[in-house]
């Protein structure tokens, strides 16, 4: 089965024609402010194409991990207000995700409008283990359009009635989104132009791990920050007092830096505290000097340096997670240290979505100085880990 894109229907004729875009407007908030909206915009090209071409555009996503029950702290208002703005345009948000609400939504949107349905995760079927209750929701789904954009790349590695199962019943189309950051990670694992450098960060190595040993035998250099370094540096003999570190994972990050020691960069020097505060004393130790109950907070000036240098000579560059908690001022220097370095070289370069990505907007780096900043986290991870993406698989499409 070949993969049908948006090009392909808006050649088939969309106008007045009801159609359900699920796209990845799952943004961080505080309270109900939307703190980055990177992923509602990177959702703007193909909801416009559609809307430009007179379809009725339902957009459906998630937002935040509700309990399979209606949550108002996940409610998608601000999101469809966000939305609004920047399509320049009101999106109307229904007050269900199939239910009565959801029906009249679809059947009054005007030809060129769009709509979006409330967080599909506040229906229990959406994450369903059971194939015949996602079913069930993803025919509910269908019934109010008569076709499928799939557009959430964030969601696809997802088995979800929205995602998986209703493109199953509704003739169903890679959206632009999809298509471009498919392209852009075919190039990191297809043949990555030399040196490969990836830097990973993030707190804790277990959700890496299947990553790091997918990415070993293909880089370069892997450079290791975050919290996730403390179990490398611990697998090196060395005491991290109290910071993070996953006991479970020492000897594999053993055997990893016995195999792997020549490509694995870890941090030299660390920025520590007593406790995780912006207003705390801190001090820069070298990492094989941290005192009992200080904790690594963030890597030091020496490895950004160090960091700087080996990103400096790639050619091919990937980055997903913090080197430290850059959320707070004293932690940040790690993270925007790496992401610059990475806007300064010459390198092809992806930031692989979720903190990442936000970090470089929250810390003001320019976009543009990125090749690609994937709105994927978790998507992006398991494309390059190898693993079959549900999402993309049911339009016919392959990593
Ligand atoms: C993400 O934030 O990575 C995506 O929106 C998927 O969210 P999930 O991990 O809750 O499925």
């Amino acid at each position: 089965m070949a993969l049908k894109t948006l090009e392909d229907l808006l050649d088939e004729g969309v106008s007045g024609r009801c159609v359900l875009v699920r796209a990845d407007l799952n943004v961080p908030l505080d309270d109900s402010t939307i703190t980055d909206d990177g992923r509602v915009r990177a959702a703007l090209p193909t909801i416009r194409r559609l809307a430009q071409a007179g379809a009725k555009v339902i957009v459906a996503t998630h937002l935040g991990r509700p309990k399979g029950a209606p949550d108002p702290r996940y409610s998608l208002r601000p999101v469809a207000g966000r939305l609004g703005e920047l399509l320049g345009a009101e999106v109307k948000l229904a007050g269900d995700v199939v239910g009565p609400e959801a029906k009249s939504l679809a059947g009054s949107l005007a030809d060129g409008s769009v709509g979006l349905l409330e967080n599909v995760r506040f229906d229990p079927r959406e994450t369903s283990k059971s194939d015949t209750e996602r079913a069930e929701l993803a025919a509910e789904l269908a019934a109010l359009a008569e076709a499928f954009v799939s557009d959430g790349f964030g969601v696809v590695h997802r088995k979800q009635a929205s995602v998986y199962d209703v493109a199953r019943i509704l003739p169903a189309y890679a959206g632009d989104l999809v298509l471009k950051e498919l392209d852009v990670l075919r190039k990191l694992t297809g043949d990555p132009v030399r040196p490969y450098v990836v830097v990973l960060g993030g707190s804790k190595v277990s959700d890496k791990l299947a990553v790091i040993e997918a990415l070993l035998p293909k880089v370069d250099k892997l450079l290791i920050g975050g919290g996730m370094a403390f179990t490398f540096l611990a697998a090196q003999g060395h005491d991290v007092g109290g910071s993070l570190l996953e006991t479970d994972f020492v000897e594999t990050a053993r055997k990893l830096l016995d195999e792997h020691g020549e490509q694995i960069v870890l941090p030299v020097d660390v920025v520590i505290a007593e406790a995780l505060a912006a207003d705390v004393e801190v001090r820069t130790v070298p990492a094989d000097a941290i005192p009992a109950g200080w904790k690594g907070l963030d890597i030091g000036p020496r490895t950004v340096e160090l960091f700087a240098k080996v990103i400096a000579q790639a050619k091919t560059a990937f980055w997903n997670g913090p080197a430290g908690v850059f959320e707070l001022a004293p932690f940040a220097a790690g993270t925007r240290g790496v992401a610059q370095a990475i806007v300064d070289s010459d390198a092809f370069s992806v930031v692989g979505g979720g903190d990442s990505a936000a970090a470089v907007r929250l810390l003001g780096l320019p976009e543009d100085g990125f090749s690609h900043i994937s709105t994927g986290g978790g998507a992006s991870l398991e494309f390059l880990e190898g693993k079959d993406l549900p999402g993309v698989a049911v339009l016919g499409g392959e990593n």
